[in-house]
């Protein structure tokens, strides 16, 4: 079972994931590697006011992340040129992710597409809904369908995209189970985790999931468990037991229901029961449930 061998390091890397990206001319927000300090008034010039700097490795829940306006490079560490990539700050209506599965023979399947609130560069809630027949969905398991094909890449992995109008930008892609996707674990046939196993192990089928309501994931991120989450039976506690700091993922609620108000109006009491920090992502989650 050599599956897989050379495809993490190859995505652990955003420079070689950027390359793999536009080898396959998938779109993606326009990018450079970053060398040296002379090059920005070209960025500036070529990617608008907004430039993202992005370490290659290592980042994560927006870590190793600086956004930058032109006037503010100094401000970057000086470490960065040569180790971090510089992409177009993309001005976008959404963001989406989309969770496929890829067995050893070949067969590709997908969750419907997420809808992500991120705030300050970290995952505070994800949306879905029974599978949509959008163009969006069609054109995102075409991406995802092209690059798990390119990678001959066995078991799930995860594109994340800004929606920019009627078309998908990927932002990123994670060769695993992903954040985005937890909601599954409630909201699916068949969770992001059992549809992995199914794909490496090659033992069990790999039928499409099925999600028949409208899922919720709100991420528990620095705040200690409150056992009152669970007075509204919607929702499932899914705790990591790790210790509990400012800014880290410690658990995530999940909640589904086959009526989207009803679902709203869980999220907007659970909303009473934490920290004024999970409001707008709450907020926004109720939105995209409402649209
Ligand atoms: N080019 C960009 N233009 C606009 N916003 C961006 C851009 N790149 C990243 N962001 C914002 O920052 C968030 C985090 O960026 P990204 O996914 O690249 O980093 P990350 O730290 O690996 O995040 P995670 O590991 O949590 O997915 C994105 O979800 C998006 O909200
Ligand atoms: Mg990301």
């Amino acid at each position: 079972m050599a599956f897989n061998r050379d495809i993490f390091p190859r995505l652990a890397d955003r420079l070689t994931q950027k390359l793999l990206l536009d080898q396959l001319r998938l779109a993606t927000a326009p990018w450079d590697p970053l060398t040296g300090a002379a090059q920005w008034p070209e960025v500036f010039v070529s990617f608008g006011s907004l430039a993202i700097v992005k370490r290659r490795v290592g980042g994560y829940d927006g870590r190793g992340q600086w956004r930058l306006h032109p006037g503010d490079e100094a401000a970057l560490p000086q470490d960065c040129y040569g180790t971090c990539i510089v992409e177009q700050g993309i001005a976008f209506d959404g963001e989406v992710s989309l969770v496929g599965a890829r067995s050893a023979d070949g067969a590709q399947v997908f969750y419907p597409l997420t809808n992500n609130v991120h705030q300050d560069g970290i995952l505070r809630a994800s949306v879905a809904f029974p599978t949509p027949d959008s163009g969006l969905q069609r054109q995102a398991e075409t991406m995802l369908g092209a690059i798990l094909h390119e990678l001959d890449y066995v078991g799930v992995m995860a594109m994340e995209c800004f929606i920019v109008g009627d078309r998908l930008l990927i932002n990123e892609l994670a060769p695993r189970v992903h954040n985005s996707c937890h909601w599954t674990q409630n909201g699916a046939s068949i969770s992001q985790f059992e549809l992995h196993l199914r794909a490496i192990l090659g033992r069990l089928p790999l039928p499409a999931p099925v999600v028949s309501a409208p899922a919720v994931m709100v991420n528990v991120i620095g705040s200690e468990v409150n056992i009152d989450w669970l007075t509204d039976p919607l929702v499932h506690l899914h705790w990591y037991e790790k210790e509990v700091r400012a800014g880290r993922k410690v658990g995530h609620l999940n909640l589904c229901h086959p009526n989207g108000k009803a679902l709203s109006r869980s999220l907007q009491q659970l909303m009473t029961l934490l920290p004024a920090a999970y409001e707008h992502g709450i907020r926004l989650a109720r939105q995209i449930l409402a649209d």
